[in-house]
């Protein structure tokens, strides 16, 4: 940890989450303390959210980012419990590939595809290394949720960028704003710089989390510089789906501003 640390307040998902750390960013600490938590607490305390919503008040339903994927490879990037999976599956896409971190995520993911009929090859991996993923294969690489959590995001995107056939389609969702923003009596506060991209932790129940919130620029940029073209972004919240959920202070919150962002981006 940095001997100059600061406690500052932070949101995780949808809640807030009380004192963050500052800390120095060294990789395998963080592969070695994300992993654990996603082995253990993960998505309990966060809860799934898996296609057909990209979690955050938006539906693929009402987008149709995807589109019709029958005899389409798929590759998702930090699949968690395979639920996104199985929508794809269920849709007849012709392979399923995923990885994740934690190796009880895969295990989850892998019982859960069974259950369901459906087969896919799943690899225990960061997003950030090289781990035996095909080049120029995938018509689709996605991740709901997951592609915030790399330590290198120039890096990781190029990797997909690499497994993506020329004129494949990758998508994936994240929200560089809400994160900064609490409810507080009706109206929403800043509590964090959005401008800061420096790493922290969080100790959440028993585990802990270590990341950084970028910029919506930095996820641009980094798209621009791995050759992926955005074709379409999404960052309003669904009224008919905020309605299921309307006093949540997540969901005051997504009605004045972009709680997601869903980019969907092409290879050249
Ligand atoms: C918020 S969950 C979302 C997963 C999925 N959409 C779901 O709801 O089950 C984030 C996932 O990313 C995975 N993850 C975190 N850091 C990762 C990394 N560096 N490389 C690959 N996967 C990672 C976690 O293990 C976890 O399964």
């Amino acid at each position: 940890m940095d001997k100059n640390s600061v406690f500052k307040t932070n949101v995780i998902g949808a809640g807030e989450v009380g004192s963050a750390i500052s800390v120095d960013m060294d990789k395998n600490s963080v592969y070695k303390t994300n992993s654990f938590y996603w082995d253990t607490k993960g998505n309990d305390f966060l809860g799934a959210i898996s296609l057909p919503l990209y979690g955050a008040f938006v539906s693929e339903e009402k987008c149709h980012l995807f589109g019709d994927v029958s005899g389409k490879k798929m590759l998702e990037i930090g699949c968690g419990n395979g639920q996104s999976l199985q929508y794809q599956g269920e849709r007849k896409a012709s392979e399923l590939w995923a990885m994740d971190i934690s190796e009880k995520q895969i295990e989850k993911a892998s019982q859960h595809l069974k259950a369901c009929g459906l087969s896919a090859k799943l690899i225990c991996s960061p997003m950030e290394e090289e781990c035996g993923i095909p080049v120029d294969y995938f018509d689709f690489v996605y991740s709901i949720y997951a592609i915030g959590w790399t330590t290198d995001l120039e890096g990781t995107f190029c990797r997909i960028a690499s497994y993506l056939k020329k004129d494949g389609v990758f998508i994936f969702r994240s929200h560089p704003i809400h994160k900064c923003v609490v409810a507080e009596n009706d109206r929403l506060a800043f509590k964090k710089n959005y401008f800061d991209e420096s790493w922290y932790s969080v100790s959440l129940d028993e585990g802990a989390l270590t990341l950084s919130d970028r910029k919506l620029s930095t996820y641009v940029n980094a798209l621009a510089k791995a050759g992926l073209v955005i074709e379409q972004m999404i960052e309003q919240s669904d009224d008919e789906i905020i309605s299921r959920d309307d006093n949540s202070e997540f969901s005051k919150k997504a009605k004045m501003l972009p709680v997601t962002f869903v980019v969907k981006a092409r290879k050249l």
